[in-house]
């Protein structure tokens, strides 16, 4: 029965069928988020790019729409961004509507340009701009346009990538149809792969109401990257060290992640791809491939003197809390079996590490488990998925097994905030700090919780658990 296969997410978005990548064209217009994504409307692996549609007031609940923007003459609808275009700027507008504008890259194997389509249905049906492109730098790898209105300066701004030059091109516009280039940011940071899908946008400070810094993530190949700055409506300027890689996220398997800008609290919200290039049309689901990570709402901290994301699932994930089971102050030696079983919870747990390694095995049945550890004297946090099972699929996703990622410890304490939904573990670090997304395929009948502790006690000082509902039923 679709949504009841094997692997097959409860609580992440995943289509029905075939084959998906990015989201796309994350806007908020008239209550309504709506979620576009790369898709292959005729298969299990990556082909025909199409742009898939779904609409959800809640950013869990989806309801799936018509394909979107079509590959056309031979022409894919690479990722980009929608915007509402309120004040008709682009000319769109018929009867009075306000147009929602998608700006896609269209892709052939020597040309990518940028384009638009248009919709003044609430983006029900799609018409392609007869202009198209609108912007044609006649380069093959010239991609992923991400637009945005700023008020100060009243135009769009479009972040857009030059992978091969590591670099990102910020252009303006009055009207969404003519493009000046006004600069362009890198290369820095991570240039180990191609650089895609910019997105560059306002996020609060934490604890200081009405305050925001400029963050821009780019993606290289299988790892995201995030920059602290301002922008002053033409160039963007990082404020952090330009010698470190500032890293979304640690786990193997969130990529191409781009946010609602405009949510109603003024909070970006981030959406990423759960899966990794290097084996991503090889994993075992079907008849669907790809899922979206659960959004998140988007802050920073000055911490050390250097701008760190924080990343916390929105707040109404809590609305698909079911039964609760909680425990407090456990000592463990060696190993603990919680008295629950579920590959479908979320899991918020408090431990106090003191030495060795302890931590949290989730899919525990028939000598198989994946872990979640902590290693006291290096204060390190890591995932191993090397005791799953069902791994030999690729040999990439059997190398990239172990992830890693420093965590300091909190007055002693480490919290994690563990969201698990079948084949896609979520962890979020001392209050979101520190993000993991990875991927698993265990057997449904290894659904055992456990903590464990090697080399000394280890006190779990609180640990609630909550097994989550579908979205889908
Ligand atoms: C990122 C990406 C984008 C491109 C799209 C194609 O994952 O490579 O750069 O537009 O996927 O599906």
């Amino acid at each position: 029965k679709l949504y009841q296969e094997t692997y097959r997410p409860q609580y992440h978005f995943t289509t029905p069928q075939n084959w998906i990548n990015d989201p796309n064209g994350l806007v908020y217009a008239n209550g309504v988020y709506h979620l576009f994504y790369q898709s292959n409307p005729f298969g299990n692996v990556w082909g025909h790019m199409t742009w898939g549609h779904a609409t959800s007031k809640d950013l869990l609940h989806w309801q799936h729409l018509p394909i979107a923007i079509t590959e056309e003459n031979g022409i894919m609808a690479f990722s980009g961004s929608a915007v509402l275009d309120v004040k008709n700027t682009s000319g769109f507008s018929v009867n009075g509507a306000q147009p929602l504008v998608a700006i896609y890259t269209g892709h052939t194997d020597t040309l990518q340009t940028q384009n638009l389509a248009f919709s003044n249905d609430k983006g029900l049906t799609w018409t392609k701009f007869k202009g198209n492109p609108v912007l044609n730098y006649h380069k093959k790898d010239f991609r992923d346009p991400n637009v945005f209105w700023n008020q100060h300066k009243q135009q769009w701004i479009m972040a857009l990538s030059f992978p091969n030059e590591h670099q990102v091109g910020f252009f303006a516009s009055k009207n969404l149809q003519q493009w000046q280039q006004i600069s362009r940011f890198g290369p820095l940071g991570d240039t180990s792969g191609v650089w895609e899908c910019p997105d560059l946008m306002q996020v609060p400070i934490q604890g200081q109401s009405g305050k925001y810094k400029w963050v821009l993530f780019t993606s290289q190949n299988a790892t995201m990257q995030y920059f602290v700055g301002e922008f002053d409506g033409t160039h963007f300027t990082n404020e952090n060290p330009a010698t470190t890689i500032f890293k979304q996220d640690y786990g193997t398997e969130y990529y191409a992640a781009v946010a609602y800008h405009n949510t109603p609290s003024k909070q970006p919200v981030a959406i990423g791809w759960v899966n990794n290039w290097y084996y991503a049309n090889d994993i075992p689901t079907t008849p669907w491939k790809g899922a979206m990570a659960l959004p998140r709402k988007l802050s920073v901290k000055k911490v050390n003197n250097q701008w760190q994301l924080i990343q916390q699932p929105i707040d109404n994930i809590k609305t698909l809390r079911s039964a609760l089971s909680s425990f407090a102050n456990i000592m463990v030696s060696n190993s603990y079996e919680l008295p629950v079983k579920s590959q479908v919870f979320e899991m918020d747990c408090i431990m106090q590490p003191t030495s060795g390694e302890a931590g949290v095995k989730i899919a525990v049945g028939n000598g198989h488990y994946f872990t979640i550890g902590y290693d006291a004297a290096t204060q390190t946090l890591f995932t191993d998925r090397t005791n799953v099972g069902t791994t030999s699929f690729n040999k990439n996703f059997d190398s990239l097994a172990i992830c890693r990622a420093k965590v300091p410890l909190v007055n002693g304490k480490l919290q994690l905030h563990i969201f698990y939904d079948k084949s896609i573990v979520e962890i979020y670090a001392n209050d979101g700090s520190v993000v993991f997304t990875v991927q698993l395929f265990p057997d449904e009948t290894n659904n055992g919780i456990e903590l464990y502790s090697n080399g000394g006690t280890t006190i779990f000082q609180s640990e609630h658990l909550w097994k989550m509902n579908s979205v889908w039923q």
